[in-house]
């Protein structure tokens, strides 16, 4: 039976990476992205290595966009068995410079968005007695290491998400959150130490574990780490 992973922000960065690792792997990936023609690479990337891969049009900060993707998925039949929230942006003044609009953005892409989508297709995966969501996240939203702006807060909020509903749902339905450390992406910036196949290992890891897997958990390099570490 070939599983079916969503993963937003699939065209560029981590999440490239994360849905060529799980293409690999052999299951279909449908690349959550805002602009279809900025997927072109991975497309190229997942059909040359013989993964099967299609597109899905999808704001995750904009919960209308989460609606109309989730219904254009159910349309075509298209079950979600994995979904992996990576879609992320940062900002870098202090969180009392930052005006209104700019914080809410920040939850509604890094946590909010995750949680929507956890909400329209954790019910399918607990009917089917499978699925695995995997939270990427952040050191920075560590309450010992907040990071900048309302980016930290939104990334502790994705934790306390990611804690929450791994109590609400079945055992079957396995949820953690992942640090994939300072990578070199565009949000990393060139300095960063980490290649974003580092990072998207944890990722994959835990969007494959077995049955026996943890659940409610943060993850760094493979291993469990402390939320407040
Ligand atoms: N890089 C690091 O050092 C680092 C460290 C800790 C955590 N992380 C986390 O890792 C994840 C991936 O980061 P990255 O380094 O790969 O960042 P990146 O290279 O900047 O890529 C961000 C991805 O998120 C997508 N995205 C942003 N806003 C979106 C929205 N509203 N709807 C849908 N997609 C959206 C982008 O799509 P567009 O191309 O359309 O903008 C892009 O695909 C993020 O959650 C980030 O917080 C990264």
């Amino acid at each position: 039976m070939v599983r079916t992973a969503l993963v937003t922000g699939a065209n560029r960065g981590i999440g490239a990476e994360v849905a060529k690792g799980l293409a690999h792997a052999g299951l279909h990936v449908v690349a959550g992205v805002r602009d279809p023609g900025s997927a072109q690479a991975l497309v190229d990337a997942v059909s040359a290595d013989g993964g099967s891969v299609s597109m899905l049009q999808i704001d995750v900060g904009d919960p209308q966009s989460i609606a109309d993707a989730v219904t254009r998925l159910d349309a075509d039949g298209t079950a979600i068995d994995v979904l992996v929230n990576n879609a992320g942006i940062l900002d870098n003044d202090d969180l009392l410079a930052l005006d209104d609009a700019t914080i809410v953005r920040t939850i509604d892409v890094n946590a909010l968005g995750p949680l929507r989508l956890m909400r329209a297709l954790a019910g399918g995966m607990s009917q089917r007695g499978y699925g695995r969501i995997v939270n990427v996240s952040s050191g920075w939203g560590s309450l010992a290491d907040l990071g900048p702006g309302a980016y930290g807060i939104s990334k502790a909020l994705l934790n306390a998400i990611t804690v929450k509903l791994a109590g609400e749902l079945p055992a079957s339905v396995k949820v953690n959150a992942m640090d994939p450390g300072w990578v070199h992406t565009d949000m990393g910036g060139p300095d960063a130490p980490d290649t974003p196949q580092q990072a998207a290992d944890t990722a994959v890891w835990l969007a494959l574990i077995g049955d026996d897997g943890p659940t409610g958990q943060l993850f760094h390099d493979r291993t469990a780490v402390d939320w407040n570490a």
